[in-house]
């Protein structure tokens, strides 16, 4: 029963979209398993560029099926706008399927997530904005709708009359315009009728595919240290993107996982406040997100950009069980003199080398960093490892020494086509026959 997880193993945007859409002709189906249009995973196809944020990555290729697990929040709105801008761009959405299960993210979350983000002001998260923190909250406080309720004019009614007085009551308490329930049932019935086609039992979809034997890729968003349970808490999103994340949202037992490969950066970016030791606030930094165009794929937000941090790389490693790792965006680090690795924090008058550092040290660390001599060539057409400059080969390899497992593909650019197939990975078909 062949399942691969894919996961970013630092703060998002480590190129899992590239990734998916990779390892896309080898799989039968992409499931989605948490998160929700917080999400910006970008896929390169020639000239075309696709943002995806609800749609799994997986939608580009036409055999796959692309799956939203109940662990994902999904905002139906934008769910329906995300599939017609596919349809108009000639992609057909009509394989994909979302979990009956999935919990939804009201008009009202979206307020909130706003309205709660200006009150804490500069002590806010940086949120994105998207009602991703209030749904899962209403999850927890189990007051929430899940996209069942859609298909249930009647019932989502009833809901909808006992639960917004107190929505309505929480909006104000942070001074924002409260809702009605008729033009809000009215539009959630609207977008019922429209996802009705597309609704479904996804534990059994996967489960049984599964079961044929199919490869199944589970496709995280965001990343390790965005996680709510493993990252760097409060400045995380409100799920889990770690790969146990990809059994609980995903409907899959830990056993059918057999392949979790880890996404990370040659360096290190974050979108939104919290701590970054490796951080640059100089012109090194300002070339990263040039060169790397280091802009928010959702909101457009300029991410800040360091060095590569090794601290938490292991930790990443193990609390994922990430069997290899893809390393992106090696080919932004080009034309520096020098590549810096952070190995060690020093707070207090301490070294510390091992995660997790507690959030308060964590803004006050100093990084002790170890010194590569960079490279000049562009590697946008490198294909083989043997053709990396020896400076970058000898980054790559320090790299892996650290992480403590292979790094099996390099990638050199957006495109499918740029990257280094490096060591064996479990190689499968979408029948999940070992090639
Ligand atoms: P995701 O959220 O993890 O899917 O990553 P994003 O799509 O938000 O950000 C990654 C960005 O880097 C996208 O614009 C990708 O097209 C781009 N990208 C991915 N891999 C590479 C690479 O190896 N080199 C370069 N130059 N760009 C890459
Ligand atoms: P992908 O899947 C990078 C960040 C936000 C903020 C924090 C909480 O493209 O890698 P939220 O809206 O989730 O409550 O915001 O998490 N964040 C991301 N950063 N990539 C993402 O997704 C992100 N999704 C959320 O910037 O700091
Ligand atoms: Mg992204």
């Amino acid at each position: 029963m062949p399942a691969t997880v894919v996961v970013g193993l630092q703060w998002g945007d480590e190129g899992k979209g590239k990734t998916t859409d990779l390892l896309g002709e080898s799989v039968s189906m992409v499931v989605r398993y948490q998160g929700g249009d917080n999400a910006g995973h970008t896929v390169v196809l020639g000239d075309e560029t696709f943002k995806l944020h609800l749609v799994p990555s997986g939608i580009l290729h036409p055999h796959i099926t692309p799956v939203i697990g109940s662990g994902v929040v999904v905002n139906p709105a934008v769910l329906l706008d995300e599939m017609a801008a596919l349809e108009a761009r000639g992609v057909s959405t009509a394989r994909l399927r979302v979990s009956a299960q999935a919990h939804l993210i009201m008009p009202y979350h979206v307020a909130l997530d706003s309205a709660m983000e200006a009150r804490l002001a500069e002590g806010g998260i940086g949120t994105t904005h998207r009602g991703i923190g209030p749904a899962y909250a209403d999850r927890a406080w189990r007051t929430g709708l899940r996209v069942e309720d859609l298909l249930d004019p009647d019932g989502l009614r009833l809901r909808l009359e006992r639960l917004l007085p107190g929505k309505n009551a929480i909006l104000a308490a942070y001074g924002a315009e409260p809702f009605e329930l008729e033009p809000l049932h009215a539009a959630a019935v609207r977008h019922g009728e429209a996802l009705r086609p597309f609704v479904a039992d996804t534990f059994w979809l996967v489960q049984d595919a599964l079961a044929r034997g199919e490869h199944v890729l589970l496709e995280g968003a965001q990343g390790t240290l965005l996680d709510l349970d493993h990252g760097t808490y409060p400045y995380v999103t409100s799920s889990n993107p770690v790969a146990g994340g990809a059994c609980t949202g995903g409907g899959i037992g830990p056993l059918q996982v057999d392949e979790v490969l880890g996404i990370m950066k040659a360096y290190t970016t974050r979108v939104g406040s919290g701590p970054f030791p490796t951080e640059l606030d100089d012109g090194i930094g300002r070339s990263m997100r040039e060169r790397g165009r280091e802009f928010g794929a959702t909101t457009g937000r300029p991410r800040r950009c360091g060095w590569f941090d090794a601290v938490p790389l292991r930790y990443a490693v193990a609390v994922n069980s990430a069997t290899s790792i893809m390393l992106n965006k090696i080919d932004i680090l080009s034309g520096l003199d020098e590549v810096l690795v952070c190995v060690a924090y020093e707070v207090d008058g301490e070294r510390i080398a091992s995660w997790p550092v507690a959030a308060d040290a964590l803004a006050r660390v100093r990084p002790v960093y170890r010194r590569f001599p960079g490279w000049h060539e562009e590697l946008a057409d490198v294909r083989r490892t043997e053709e990396l400059p020896g400076n970058a080969r000898r980054y790559v390899d320090a790299l892996e020494e650290m992480a403590g497992v292979p790094i099996s593909i390099i990638s050199v650019g957006p495109e499918r086509t740029q990257t280094i197939e490096r060591r064996a990975r479990p190689r499968r078909d979408v029948a999940g026959r070992v090639a």
